[in-house]
């Protein structure tokens, strides 16, 4: 038995990259499947300004192997020292297509992120003006809240406040992990848009917790609770085009996450697409994956589609994906569903 689904090429609405001998590793991992990707700047340290966003483009493009194409969407990390400005000016010349907003200390390398809001509104009004969206990593870094409450009290604290406070602004709430995420996204108008990671919809917390700590589950936003993971699934399935994929796939060494203080990220670049196919098969939304994967998101970005396709293949042995991709710096094992897949990409 053999079935097949042919969709337009995704893009990854959310994805980290890294430098050096790790970016080399795992970009090959994302161009063999997507055309293009927004790219995180949660660098060390961060990519702030147009400049430091245009030398982090040009080290991309020189580490894609020779005859894969890739379009690296680039970012600005949102400080409190953005000059609104230069914002504009990387937005106009084409090379930046949104700016993130990472509470500081949110998140790995989010020290330089935002403690006032005040001092940021000047950018905000200005990316309303000219229509660049905020990428926002939606959770409070209170110590006194709980990490699995983090990201339902930033929506009231700070997300719904901050829109309200700057209307046009674009926002792009990412890897939503509640339900009170996605009620928030359908709740508003067509300038809210969310994404949704691939693994969020295959694990929920206990995934993470029993039976043994799980360190290449752990990842922020962390997972919730299963009522939440459904709530997701049946966001990302709907083919609503408020919601579209952003990977999160987030590389870290094995060293660095099998660690009595393990790293965040768990990385999805390998096996996504087939991961994807296999869980829209299990909602009965084949039809719905090209929405969400390749569709969806140009259309809140204002880009359009991509021009090739891929053919996503179903087989009746499970697809054997390597367990860890090797980099100059460690192994960085690949995410596993735990359970088999049947899927590939052709
Ligand atoms: C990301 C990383 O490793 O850079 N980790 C993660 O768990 N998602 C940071 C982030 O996007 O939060
Ligand atoms: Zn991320």
């Amino acid at each position: 038995m053999s079935t097949s689904l042919t969709i337009t090429r995704p893009d990854d609405w959310h994805l980290h990259l890294r430098d050096g001998a790790v970016l080399r590793a795992v970009l090959p991992e994302t161009a063999r499947d997507f055309s293009r990707a927004i790219i995180m700047p949660n660098l060390v340290p961060p990519v702030v300004t147009g400049a430091e966003a245009a030398s982090y483009r040009d080290r991309i493009l020189s580490a894609l192997p020779e005859g894969m194409t890739f379009e690296p969407l680039m970012t600005l990390y949102l400080t409190e020292d953005t000059d609104p400005a230069d914002v504009a000016l990387a937005a106009e010349s084409g090379l930046v297509k949104a700016v993130k907003l990472y509470p500081a200390g949110a998140t790995t390398n989010s020290a330089s992120g935002v403690r006032d809001f005040d001092r940021v509104r000047p950018v905000l009004e200005k990316m309303a003006e000219i229509g660049l969206p905020l990428c926002v990593h939606g959770e409070v870094t209170d110590a006194e809240i709980d990490i699995f409450d983090r990201e339902a009290v930033f929506i009231d604290r700070v997300l719904d406040p901050v829109r309200r406070a700057t209307p046009g602004l674009r926002v792009v709430m990412e890897h939503i992990t509640t339900k009170d995420g996605i009620d928030y996204v359908k709740s508003n108008d067509a300038d809210l848009g969310g994404t949704i990671t691939t693994h969020h919809l295959i694990i929920n917390r206990n995934h993470i917790l029993v039976g043994g700590i799980k360190p290449h589950y752990y990842c922020l936003p962390v997972a919730k609770r299963e009522e939440h993971r459904l709530a997701l699934r049946a966001a990302a399935t709907s083919g609503d085009a408020r919601f579209f994929l952003g990977t999160d796939s987030a590389p870290h060494t094995d060293e660095n996450k099998e660690s009595c203080c393990g790293c965040a990220g768990c990385f999805t670049a390998t096996n996504t697409m087939a991961l994807l196919a296999q869980v829209f098969e299990e909602d009965e939304a084949l039809d719905k994956l090209e929405a969400f994967a390749s569709k969806n998101g140009p259309a809140f970005y204002r880009l359009p589609e991509n021009d090739g396709t891929i053919t996503l293949v179903k087989s009746d042995t499970p697809t054997d994906f390597p367990e860890k991709i090797e980099t100059g710096e460690g192994p960085v094992t690949v995410f596993d569903p735990g359970y088999p897949v049947y899927w590939s990409v052709a």
